[in-house]
């Protein structure tokens, strides 16, 4: 891939690349040479004031890197409302939401909510201080009625009792890369620096937890022919047992893209699912300007199921694709009520996010929502049609 498809960057952006460069170089050097890739990726997204989420990076939206969800269409935080209102009175009212991006699905769902005599409080956990300034001005700027109701927190309250809610958190955490070979070696992805470039270095996988893990998920040696890179999930398991541990009673509903154990492994897939998102293209090369290219990885369901259910009992409530979601919820019915047809060009527009949600071809199968609960009895009208459970 050629750069010169990419804007040039400014002298701000170039600045702040090279400082997180080598601030990534310092680190390799005080490691002896090689960091394992999630401490990379961490320091890629998160380092203080440099990291693509921590710095100035635009990120979200038409004019940043990538488009989400909530950034598309109210009509979808409208629809997801739908959901939460069905829940909250099971709850102390509590809503919590874990990286909220623009602030987008919180003003939406705050402008959902606010007549209803079961919300109380909507709490924000985002580790970006340049995001949740963000935040608080879209939300004082599109639900000003509603910012009394909000707060921001930078750690986890002791317990929850409400509903947790993150649309694409959790492809946002770092993830291991481990390598098979074809002779059944399991080898750990490291990062270094030599002849003035990152470099991959792997060895031998020691620690005992990613072994496990590898051997559970990665396909049989003798399926594959050649090295088989995925990647292992530790941050995001550990981030839903510590929030499964605190939930006392409510909910917890993600929404992301990923696939369940057997799709995410599958023996063709030797690449795994790690992608940079810049300037809406798609980057294959992880070192391609650091900390101005979000870095993702596919979310396996799977994982996140057993550390929430197998690990801690919350029941399963269910797991479906994001368009049989937002249909079962009445997507449709809500344009149809938000949209005076003879009004073409919101009506166009509108029903064209809508595709954008839910066609197969686009996020409609890809992302998928997981949901959790623990002591509610509700009926869940999010997942009525279409749940695929069995396949975690
Ligand atoms: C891809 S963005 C999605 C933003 C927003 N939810 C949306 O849909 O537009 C990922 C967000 O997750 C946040 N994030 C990642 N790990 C987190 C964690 N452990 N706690 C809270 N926020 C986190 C990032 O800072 C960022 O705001």
């Amino acid at each position: 891939m050629t750069h010169a498809h990419f804007p040039p960057l400014s002298a701000e952006q170039q600045a702040a690349s090279t400082h997180l460069q080598q601030h990534i170089i310092n680190e390799i050097q005080r490691q002896n040479g090689a960091i394992p890739f999630i401490d990379f990726m961490n320091l890629a997204l998160y380092a203080p004031k440099v990291g693509y989420y921590t710095g100035g990076a635009h990120k979200i939206g038409q004019s940043g890197d990538f488009i989400t969800a909530p950034t598309l269409t109210p009509l979808f935080a409208q629809t997801l409302a739908t959901q939460l209102i069905e829940l909250l009175p099971q709850t102390a009212g509590y809503l919590y939401e874990f990286g909220a991006g623009t602030g987008a699905l919180a003003a939406d769902l705050l402008n959902a909510l606010s007549e209803h005599p079961s919300f109380h409080q909507y709490i924000i956990i985002e580790l970006s201080a340049e995001l949740a300034q963000r935040q608080q001005q879209h939300i004082a700027q599109h639900a000003p009625k509603m910012l009394n109701k909000v707060s921001w927190q930078h750690t986890l309250p002791e317990n929850f009792d409400g509903i947790i809610i993150g649309n694409e958190v959790l492809d946002a955490m770092p993830i291991e890369r481990i390598c098979l070979q074809p002779n059944g070696a399991l080898e750990r992805v490291y990062v270094g620096y030599e002849n003035q470039q990152f470099t991959y270095k792997n060895q031998a996988l020691s620690d005992k937890n990613l072994f496990q893990a590898a051997l559970n998920y990665f396909p049989k040696a003798h399926d594959i022919d050649a090295p088989y890179i995925s990647e292992l999930h530790p941050t995001q398991y550990a981030f839903i047992n510590t929030l499964a541990q605190k939930l006392t009673r409510g909910a917890m509903l993600f929404i992301d893209y990923g696939f369940d154990q057997h799709e995410y492994y599958h023996p063709q897939r030797q690449d795994g699912t790690l992608i940079g998102h810049h300037a809406h293209h798609s980057i294959h090369n992880p070192f391609f300007r650091l900390g101005l290219t979000d870095l993702t990885a596919h979310v396996n369901f799977s994982d996140i199921a057993a550390a929430a259910c197998d690990k801690n009992a919350l029941d399963l409530i269910g797991y479906t694709t994001q368009a049989n979601f937002l249909f079962n919820l009445g997507l449709l019915e809500n344009l149809a009520n938000a949209h005076n047809q003879t009004d073409t060009t919101d009506y166009i527009q509108a029903a064209h996010a809508i595709q954008i949600l839910t066609a197969p071809h686009e996020m409609g199968e890809l992302f998928k929502v997981i949901a959790f609960g623990k002591n509610i009895n509700i009926d869940w009208q999010g997942f009525a049609r279409g749940c695929i459970c069995h396949k975690l």
